[in-house]
């Protein structure tokens, strides 16, 4: 089982660093050639990388006979493009969340995967994290029972990112729904099973990026005036076997959390639990005593946006299913899509 996987990378910007420590750590797989139009930073990379094969533009690399898994690190816009294209190819492809802007962009990826026969993954590092693979053992071994409610958020008081590919529309999709929203609705769905949702009623808000002196406290730089994306989102979401969730982002926000404030509660017939700090919580029905019980970190094994890599590369060895199918990652666009026809819509909107 010594494959070895031969990589390219695509888009060699900030979270692009977080995966050469997993293909390296990969037994089957080596990065052997590089994409990205911005030339000192392909130079740099390439250099720090120690890689010899570059490419200026994308399509080359696709073109390549010797690459057999395109990674694409790109801005959102490109991904659907890219993975098409690369799997037209015959290459297997992990790409960036989001996977797609769009539920429709993210059929035609679907569509691209089964024509070819290849693996698409998402990158969703935080299914790959030790913690969260241990807790969605103990949900599957039952402990919550029916999980009928969900409640998650993820916000930030002042903490995003001005480049276009974060705040304008055509170049990220949205704002904090596209960009983190995507994060936490991916592990609230796949800890409750992925059930079907099937309406959405949403609310956005850009109120404070466009008050006077409004700025992003990372950079310290001002929000530019035509930023187009919401600053804060939250939504009901009905699912196909009664159960419910609601959900809460922000990058601007005046909450209390020096950095980020990320929660997810799962309630269920049988149990509650509550995520980061993980704690299941019970009742005895016969002592009518209530039981919380902390699990214990699990620490060890490799930063989640390596493992992810390490875990794609060994699905594809093993000829095992895609670690987060496309098909999830639909559900989780079509329910931010869905949020965001509701705001347009003025009122619930209907999936199914
Ligand atoms: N999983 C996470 O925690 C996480 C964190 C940050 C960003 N991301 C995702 O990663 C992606 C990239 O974000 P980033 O923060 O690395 O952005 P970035 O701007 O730091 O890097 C993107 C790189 O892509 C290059 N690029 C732009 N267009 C390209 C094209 N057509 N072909 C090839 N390269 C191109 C840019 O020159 C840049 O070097 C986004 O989709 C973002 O949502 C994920």
């Amino acid at each position: 089982m010594s494959q070895s996987l031969k990589v390219g990378v695509i888009g060699v910007g900030g979270i692009a660093g977080t995966h050469f420590p997993g293909w390296q750590a990969s037994p089957h797989a080596e990065v052997i050639a590089l994409s990205d139009p911005a030339a000192p930073v392909l130079e740099r990379i390439a250099r720090e990388q120690q890689v010899t094969l570059t490419y200026d533009n994308p399509a080359d690399l696709i073109a390549n006979p010797d690459i057999d898994v395109v990674d694409i690190c790109t801005p959102n816009m490109y991904h659907a493009p890219l993975a098409i294209a690369a799997l037209q190819a015959g290459k297997h492809v992990l790409c960036e969340k989001p996977l797609a802007p769009t539920p429709a962009d993210i059929d035609a990826m679907i569509a691209a995967r089964d024509a070819s026969g290849k693996m698409l993954m998402t990158a969703q590092h935080f299914r790959f994290e030790n913690e969260t693979q241990a807790l969605k053992k103990e949900i599957e071994a039952g402990v919550l029972g029916d999980i009928y409610h969900a409640r998650s958020w993820m916000l930030r008081r002042n903490g995003f990112i001005l480049r276009p590919g974060f705040i304008y529309k055509k170049n990220s999709g949205g704002g904090p729904c596209i960009d983190i929203g995507v994060h936490i609705l991916d592990l609230t769905l796949w800890m409750m099973g992925h059930p079907k949702p099937v309406a959405v009623s949403g609310v956005t808000q850009d109120r404070l990026s466009k008050l006077p002196g409004a700025f992003a406290a990372w950079s310290g730089e001002a929000v530019p005036r035509d930023m187009d994306v919401e600053e804060f989102a939250a939504a009901f979401v009905r699912f196909d076997n009664g159960a419910s969730l609601i959900l809460e982002v922000s990058w601007l926000l005046h909450h209390k959390t020096t950095g980020e404030d990320m929660q997810m509660w799962l309630y269920g017939t049988k149990g509650g639990l509550h995520w980061p700090q993980p704690e299941l919580l019970t009742t005895n029905y016969e002592t009518k005593r209530f039981l919380n019980t902390q699990y214990s970190p699990v620490k060890s094994g490799l930063e989640p946006h390596a493992a992810e890599c390490v875990a794609f590369a060994d699905a594809i060895v093993n000829s095992a299913p895609s670690p987060v199918p496309a098909e999830e990652s639909r559900d989780v666009m079509a329910i931010l899509d869905g949020l965001y026809q509701s705001v347009e819509r003025g009122g619930e909107f209907r999936l199914a």
